[in-house]
């Protein structure tokens, strides 16, 4: 069953669709990877689903609720986490710090007194902080972690929130192969039990984590399927021909 679902989606900006007529559906525990050239509508369609900007027409549903006329916090609380491009984490807090102020009920500020409450296990906190391979990390200053670290640390702050659907944009951007390895693993360990949607670059991440692949271009889905389906259709060649290329 469809956890997501774009249809027609259109964005437009003085007279320009960045998205237009976007057609995209996500099932319950799948891992899909959303590429495509530089501009093709990517980050502006996270930007839709999440209620970041509002749409110019078309619907957004999750979980069978359409929500696209929500505001931005709603649709976090309905169970939408968003990973940005660039890491948004405390640099002047600990890791501990950052992951328990990413538990904290945004209902009220004296949440901050006790992160351990509601369904917000201790286990929750400890398998998420395992995950991000952070455990001998707790107590560092968060300005201190390699970007890779930053980013993992990140990436269990969203999780902390419990999303029912995560979404990330780039998340390999700036690191290192072998930190591009730790996350395909991470990425591994989530699906099934959690959504997730890719926006990726880097195609030997893709190939190490996709299942299916849309490929979008000019705002609209150009071609959707495996990696190998992908690598042979004639349009999505088109596309990447002169560019970095798939690969
Ligand atoms: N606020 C805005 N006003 C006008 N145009 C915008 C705005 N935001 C984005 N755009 C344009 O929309 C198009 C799509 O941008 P978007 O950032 O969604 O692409 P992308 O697929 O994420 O690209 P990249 O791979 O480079 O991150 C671009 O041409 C961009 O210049
Ligand atoms: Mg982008």
């Amino acid at each position: 069953m469809a956890i997501l679902e774009l249809k027609e989606v259109t964005k437009t900006y003085n007279d320009f669709s960045v998205v237009k007529g976007f057609n995209f559906s996500v099932n319950q525990g799948e891992l899909r990877c959303l590429i495509g050239p530089n501009g093709a509508g990517k980050t502006t369609s996270l930007d839709l689903i999440t209620g970041r900007q509002k749409l110019t027409s078309g619907t957004v549903h999750f979980d069978g609720k359409n929500i696209s006329k929500l505001l931005e916090k709603d649709i976090a609380v309905l169970g939408v986490g968003r990973k940005f491009q660039v890491p948004a984490v405390f640099k002047e807090l600990t890791v501990r710090e950052n992951f328990e102020v990413a538990l904290t009920d945004k209902i009220g500020p004296f949440q901050n007194m006790n992160p351990f409450t509601k369904n917000r296990s201790r286990k929750h906190f400890n398998e998420i902080v395992e995950l991000a391979g952070l455990g001998n990390r707790l107590n560092d200053t968060a300005g201190f972690l390699s970007h890779g670290e930053t980013q993992w640390l990140e990436i269990g702050m969203v999780l902390m929130q419990k999303p029912r659907l995560l979404l990330m944009d780039e998340p390999t951007a700036g690191m290192t192969e072998q930190e591009t390895e730790k996350t395909s693993e991470i990425f591994k360990e989530l699906k099934g039990d959690h959504t997730l949607v890719v926006v990726e670059h880097d195609m030997s991440f893709v190939r190490s984590i996709a299942d299916v692949i849309s490929v979008m271009h000019q705002g609209s889905m150009l071609a959707e399927g495996t990696l190998s389906e992908i690598e042979q259709h004639p349009m999505v060649k088109e596309v990447y021909l002169g560019t970095e290329g798939i690969h």
